[in-house]
C-alpha cells in the first residue's frame, strides 16, 4: 500500500494565538517553545512557563509572539523588584540567570562555531546585582492622560513612552535627577517629541554617573527649539548639565550640537585595576563600559588573560577611550590603540596624559582599514586585543587581525553568537581557543559579555 504524504504541519499566521510551554531561552533573552511543532520567541516569558501568545511575525520556520497571558507560571519564576523594560531577568533568581548565560555562551560556541567542547569556563558574577549601571538613557513622550512623561519605550514600540518609578539598574541619586529634569519641564509646559509627527521638542535625557569620583551629569536632548538654559542648570541636581539639539527624525543621542550649560563637557570617573588608579575624563559621545565596578573585573580578566611579561608590543582594537590599553601598558612594552570616534581618541590621548602612561599610543581610524597601515608602521604584535561592538568582526577584518601575527589575541565579546564564527574563523587560521570566561555585566538582563584567548598553535 503506498504511503500516505507526512501531514502538513500549519504554520500561524499573523494575530492566531496560540499555547506553548517554554523550553529554554534565546540568545537575546526571548523564550522558545513549539505550537504543533512550530518554533516560537516569546518574549518576557521564562522556561516553564505555559502561556498564550499571539503572533506578530510568521516566518518560514518559525515566528514571534507577544505574551497575552500566563497560564501556568514556572517554579522558576520569582517576584519582579519593580516594572523594568531594560531588565527582564529579574523574574529568574541570580543563580538561574548565571547558569543560563554560561549555558548560551557554551550552546553559541557548539552550534555557531563548531567547537565540540568549547573551554567555557565559569562565568564571574557581578559585585551588585542592582542599581549597578553608570549610564541610562531614557526618552520624552506623551502618557495617556495628556501628560509629559520620561522613561522607557514600551518593548516592541518604537513611539510609546512608558514613564518610570524606579530605575533598578541606575542609583537612587540618577531616580532625584530623572524626576527633577521632569518636573522642571512640566512646570515650564515643555512638550514631547512625537515619533510619527516629527514635532515637538524634548527627545531623551541622558544620564552619567562616576561611580568612583561620585560626578552625576545630565545631557538633555531635544529637536531645535528655544531653552532656558541657565533656570534649566540651576534646576537639575548633578554636576553637569549639557544640551545637544538634534535636526533629524532618527531616534539617537548621538551626533548634534553640544553646549555645556553648567561643569564639564568630560565626565571624571576612576578605575581601580589591581590596586593603580586610573584617572579618565569620558566625552559625551565616547563609549565606557555601563558597569563600572565590573569594567574593573573585566579588564584585570582581559590582562591575565593578555599574559604580559613586561616586554610585548600589543594592539588594542576597538580601543574607546583607551580603559583596556591604559590597564595593559601596566605590564606591557608598548600599546598601540585604535578606536573609529575621533572624541574617543581625544580622551585615549588626554587620559594616558592625565595618568602618566607613556608606552601608549592611539589612532583615529576604522579597524578594517587601519590595520595595514598600523602593521607598516608598528610592524607585528605580540598581542592583540579586539573589543568590537555587538555585531563582532567580519570575515575581513578577521584576515586583517591575523595580518597582526600575535602569538595571542584576547578577544572581549559582548556577543557570544558573533564571537563564535569568529574565534572558528582564527581556528582555522591556525589558533586555538584555549579559554572563554564569561563574565556579567548586566545582571537582570540577558547580555552577555567574555573574554576569550586565541593562542597559535
Ligand atoms: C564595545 S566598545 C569597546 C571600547 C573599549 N574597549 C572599552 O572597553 O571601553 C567598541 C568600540 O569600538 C568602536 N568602533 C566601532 N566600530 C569601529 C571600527 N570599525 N573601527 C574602530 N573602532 C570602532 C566604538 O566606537 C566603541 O568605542
Amino acid at each position: 500500500m503506498p504511503s500516505l504524504p507526512a501531514p502538513q504541519r500549519a504554520r500561524p499566521r499573523k494575530g492566531d494565538e496560540v499555547e506553548v510551554t517554554i523550553d529554554s531561552l534565546a540568545h537575546g533573552g526571548a523564550g522558545v517553545g513549539r505550537a504543533e511543532g512550530f518554533v516560537v520567541f516569546v518574549r518576557g516569558v521564562v522556561p516553564g512557563d505555559r502561556v498564550r501568545a499571539r503572533i506578530e511575525k510568521a516566518k518560514r520556520s518559525f515566528a514571534e509572539a507577544s505574551l497575552v497571558d500566563l497560564l501556568e507560571p514556572s517554579p522558576d519564576r520569582i517576584e519582579p523588584e519593580s516594572p523594568h523594560p531594560g531588565a527582564p531577568w529579574q523574574v529568574l533568581s541570580y543563580e538561574r540567570q548565571l547558569e543560563e548565560k554560561e549555558r548560551q555562551v557554551r550552546e553559541a560556541l557548539t552550534r555557531l562555531g563548531s567547537f565540540e567542547a568549547p573551554p567555557v569556563e565559569k562565568i564571574v558574577p557581578a559585585t551588585e546585582q542592582w542599581r549597578y549601571r553608570n549610564k541610562v538613557e531614557y526618552s520624552f513622550g506623551q502618557a495617556e492622560d495628556g501628560r509629559l512623561t520620561l522613561g522607557f519605550h514600551r518593548p516592541g514600540r518604537w513611539d510609546v513612552i512608558d514613564g518610570i518609578e524606579s530605575d533598578v539598574l541606575a542609583s537612587p541619586r540618577v531616580d532625584e535627577l530623572r524626576q527633577a529634569t521632569l518636573d522642571w519641564c512640566r512646570e515650564r509646559s515643555l512638550d514631547a517629541y512625537d515619533r510619527h509627527t516629527h514635532e515637538g521638542f524634548l527627545r531623551n535625557l541622558v544620564v552619567r554617573e562616576g561611580r568612583r569620583t561620585g560626578q552625576l551629569q545630565a545631557r538633555l536632548v531635544t529637536s531645535v527649539g528655544e531653552l532656558a538654559q541657565d533656570e534649566l542648570a540651576a534646576a537639575l541636581p548633578c554636576d553637569s548639565v549639557l544640551w545637544t539639539r538634534i535636526e533629524g527624525v532618527a531616534e539617537t543621542t548621538r551626533g548634534g550640537k553640544t553646549k555645556t550649560l553648567k561643569g564639564a563637557a568630560e565626565l571624571s570617573e576612576e578605575l581601580d585595576l589591581r590596586g593603580v588608579r586610573l584617572q579618565l575624563k569620558i566625552s559625551p559621545d565616547a563609549f565606557f563600559q555601563t558597569n563600572t565596578e565590573m569594567a574593573e573585573r573585566l579588564y584585570a580578566i582581559a590582562s591575565e588573560t593578555a599574559g604580559l611579561t613586561g616586554r610585548e608590543r600589543v594592539f588594542d582594537l576597538y580601543c574607546g577611550i583607551g580603559t583596556i590599553a591604559l590597564a595593559l601598558a601596566l605590564d606591557a612594552g608598548k600599546v598601540v590603540g585604535v578606536e573609529v570616534i575621533e572624541k574617543a581618541v581625544a580622551d585615549a590621548i588626554a587620559n594616558a596624559q592625565l595618568n602618566s602612561v607613556d608606552n601608549a599610543g592611539f589612532y583615529a581610524g576604522d579597524v578594517r582599514t587601519a590595520m595595514r597601515p598600523l602593521i607598516e608602521q608598528e610592524g607585528s604584535a605580540d598581542v592583540v586585543v579586539v573589543d568590537p561592538p555587538r555585531a563582532g568582526l567580519s570575515q575581513k577584518v578577521v584576515r586583517r587581525v591575523l595580518e597582526a601575527e600575535a602569538q595571542r589575541i584576547v578577544y572581549v565579546s559582548c556577543n557570544p553568537t558573533t564571537l563564535a564564527p569568529n574565534a572558528r574563523q582564527m581556528v582555522e587560521a591556525g589558533y586555538e581557543l584555549k579559554t572563554v570566561k564569561p563574565v556579567d555585566m548586566f545582571p537582570q538582563t540577558p547580555h552577555i559579555e567574555c573574554v576569550a584567548l586565541l593562542e597559535r598553535a
